[in-house]
């Protein structure tokens, strides 16, 4: 028996407004696995097409980033009670290509994980990641989560999901061996069973993840799922990669 992973697609800022439609009714077609949950992740403005035409399948919803406050002068940003009432479920935060572009800060992120999780029934999933490949990623990865998660309790019924994404596979094609995504798993496992109940959190994998590759991490049981970028734009390749994954 399978145990339940999670699949996240970030369509990042990929895709044409005009091609989304048809893409979200393949998707929405799509006859995915119960024990596969599957979280789509489009750009803001693709959010209330997506909540419509997805309304009546099992996949969720999910943003890729929200505003760290819930109302107010915050110019360019979308609140994240907007997004849980437009159908959202998910929130990223602390994507690297932010971190990178926007320079985000460790400081930044815990104002929007805060601002998210005080938002009933919204789940964050946040990603950190080591920039250069075997430079100590404990220390880079302690450091992001502990200012990330700096204050931040959680209620019982609330939970977090870590997306471990080192940044040197992100988009690169750069496949990470399972020795890496296990240590880095078990490190960010450890360091959030010291904050909340081993049931809070969960921990997948980011960077790089294609149809072929997916099926390196059906073995890993500290993965708990992926996300999926470039090749979550290609129906047929995400929904290899869902299968893979069970398999
Ligand atoms: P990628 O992106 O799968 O294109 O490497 C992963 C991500 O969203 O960071």
């Amino acid at each position: 028996m399978s145990t339940n992973k999670i699949i996240v697609a970030n369509w990042k800022m990929k895709l044409p407004y005009k091609k989304a439609a048809p893409l979200l009714k393949k998707f929405s077609s799509i006859k995915f696995s119960p024990t596969v949950q599957v979280i789509l992740c489009p750009d803001f403005i693709t959010l209330p097409l997506a909540s419509n035409i997805l309304k009546k399948s099992k996949i969720k919803l999910g943003a890729q980033d929200a505003a760290l406050a819930d109302r107010g002068a915050y110019t360019g940003e979308v609140s994240p009670v907007d997004l849980k009432d437009l159908g959202v479920a998910y929130i990223i935060l602390g994507h690297s290509e932010r971190r990178e572009y926007l320079a985000e800060s460790d400081a930044l992120i815990n104002q929007k994980l805060k601002a998210v999780l005080a938002v009933k029934g919204l789940i964050p999933i946040l990603c950190v990641g080591d920039k250069v490949r075997g430079k100590n990623p404990k220390t880079i990865l302690f450091k992001q989560l502990a200012g990330a998660l700096k204050d931040i309790k959680l209620a019982p019924s609330q939970s977090i999901i870590v997306a471990y994404e080192p940044v040197w596979a992100i988009g690169t094609g750069r496949v990470v061996t399972n020795s890496e995504v296990t240590l880095a798993h078990l490190l960010i496992k450890g360091f959030l069973t010291k904050r909340f109940k081993p049931s809070q959190s969960r921990v997948i994998y980011g960077g790089s993840v294609d149809a072929k590759n997916s099926a390196n991490f059906r073995d890993i049981l500290v993965v708990n799922g992926l996300l999926v970028g470039g090749s979550s734009l290609n129906s047929k390749d995400f929904l290899t990669i869902c299968r893979n994954v069970l398999k």
